[in-house]
């Protein structure tokens, strides 16, 4: 069969990656794609968010399955647009989709079916909410109600931060229209992790756990990025815990979105806190998680492709999904600067090499072809990604590979893993 996948990060290499070693696979497209994608599929030269020429080269090239890996062709309805076409695509819907479009849709989604998460108010005038921080005060959390490539989310510490955030969304609105309405919100303490799971509308299929390091500096300084390395398994959700996820959080919100008439097929991919040893829904997100996906595909045994057609026809109950024992860890490479500027256009030397090795694989995220070079080409650039018996030689693999790779200006967080590593001593 032919496969198209959409988007161009570590996620899509990724997927790519784990979706050509199903015997199903006989020719993998990538739209638009970067530079590690061009040498193992074909590229072509359409944006994400065009969903309309995807559509027509789907149609015209006769792709029998498309996968989206980016949030934003989901909020524009593509799933709705292929269906409409006869085309088979892997994701949730517009209407479904939501979960992730609009912060102030999966709180309601929450509230109405007793999800755990932190309590909220929605405002669409700024007045209000100016006045409600000043009536419940600090630490309190200030969200932009629509898509803001992962920005629109300020944890102000003080009243003067959270009313600064509230002037800057919904005042000068600097995520435009994303900023229309906020969602202000309980600050909650813990520790993060993710858990993906695939679903058909009405079955589920948890992956593993992962962790995610959002700020770009070690020991979680600094200001958040898409996500500066990931492993998996993260031992702060436990087996019990595990269960209780998927009782109190993932499948009550499948059934709930089924019977509000959004029927939710795909990855819901759920961003945890870990709060006195319970777990409270952060955010939803309609996709993988962009670095979570790298070591989670490379934990994944089973052939990816029955799963998301199960996933796409509702048959997830008949699939059962095995995944490597052991851990995988990867630790992005970004470009000096990032998440703020910096150059592009840098000549990355030692990916030959890595090529050899053996439960190492580098994903790559903003690169791009410039000649015989491959050269920097955004602020994440690379995933290196590993896999061990445990998360200490996953570790200590990554980051032999990452020290193999050199650019000018190349960054990594240096203690990618450390909190798993902290739980199992
Ligand atoms: P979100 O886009 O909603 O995942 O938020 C981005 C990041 O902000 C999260 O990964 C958390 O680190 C932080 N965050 C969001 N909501 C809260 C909250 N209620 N309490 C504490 N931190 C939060
Ligand atoms: N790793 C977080 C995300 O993909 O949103």
């Amino acid at each position: 069969m032919k496969v198209l996948v959409i988007g161009s990060g570590g996620r899509e290499h990724a997927l790519i990656w784990k979706i050509q070693q199903s015997p199903k696979v006989s020719h993998t497209y990538c739209a638009p794609g970067n530079a590690g994608i061009a040498e193992i599929a074909e590229t072509v030269n359409l944006s994400a968010s065009d969903i309309e020429g995807l559509a027509r080269f789907a149609s015209k090239n006769e792709v029998d399955l498309t996968i989206v890996g980016p949030e934003v062709p989901l909020t524009m309805g593509i799933v709705d647009l292929f269906e409409k076409s006869g085309l088979k695509i892997f994701g949730p819907s517009k209407k479904a989709a939501e979960m992730e479009g609009s912060k102030s849709f999966s709180k309601e989604i929450m509230k109405k079916y007793g999800i755990p998460t932190a309590a909220y108010e929605s405002f669409t005038s700024k007045e209000e909410a100016l006045t409600y921080i000043d009536r419940v005060g600090a630490p309190i959390v200030i969200k932009a109600d629509g898509l803001a490539a992962g920005k629109g989310v300020v944890v102000a510490m003080t009243v003067e931060e959270a009313k600064a955030a509230v002037h800057s969304i919904m005042g000068e609105k600097v995520f435009g229209s994303a900023g229309n309405s906020v969602v202000i919100e309980e600050f909650m303490e813990g520790e993060e992790a993710s858990i993906l799971a695939f679903s058909d509308g009405k079955n589920v299929a948890m992956l593993p756990s992962a962790q995610d390091h959002k700020p770009i500096f070690d020991d979680d300084y600094g200001p958040n990025t898409g996500g500066m390395g990931a492993y998996s398994p993260a031992p702060v959700i436990t087996k019990e815990m595990e269960k209780e996820i998927l009782e109190t959080i993932i499948i009550p919100t499948i059934k709930g979105m089924a019977s509000e008439g959004r029927a939710y097929k795909g990855i819901l991919y759920t961003g945890l806190m870990i709060t006195d040893k319970r777990p409270k829904v952060v955010e939803f997100n309609a996709r993988f998680g962009d670095p979570e996906c790298q070591p989670l595909m490379m934990r994944m045994e089973s052939d990816i492709i029955p799963v998301m057609e199960a996933s796409t026809d509702g048959t997830l109950d008949k699939v059962d999904i095995k995944w490597k024992e052991g851990a995988s860890v990867c630790v992005v490479m970004a470009s000096k600067g990032y998440p703020g500027s910096y150059k592009k256009g840098q000549v990355i030397s030692g990916l030959d090499t890595l090529k050899k090795e053996e439960n190492v694989f580098v994903f790559h995220a903003g690169t791009k072809e410039s000649g015989e070079d491959v050269v920097t080409n955004g602020g994440r650039v690379l995933g290196v990604t590993a896999t061990g018996e445990n998360v200490k030689n996953a570790i200590t693999r990554a980051y032999g590979a990452v020290h193999k790779i050199n650019w000018d200006g190349a960054y990594f967080r240096k203690d990618i893993g450390k909190k798993a590593l902290e739980r199992n001593q």
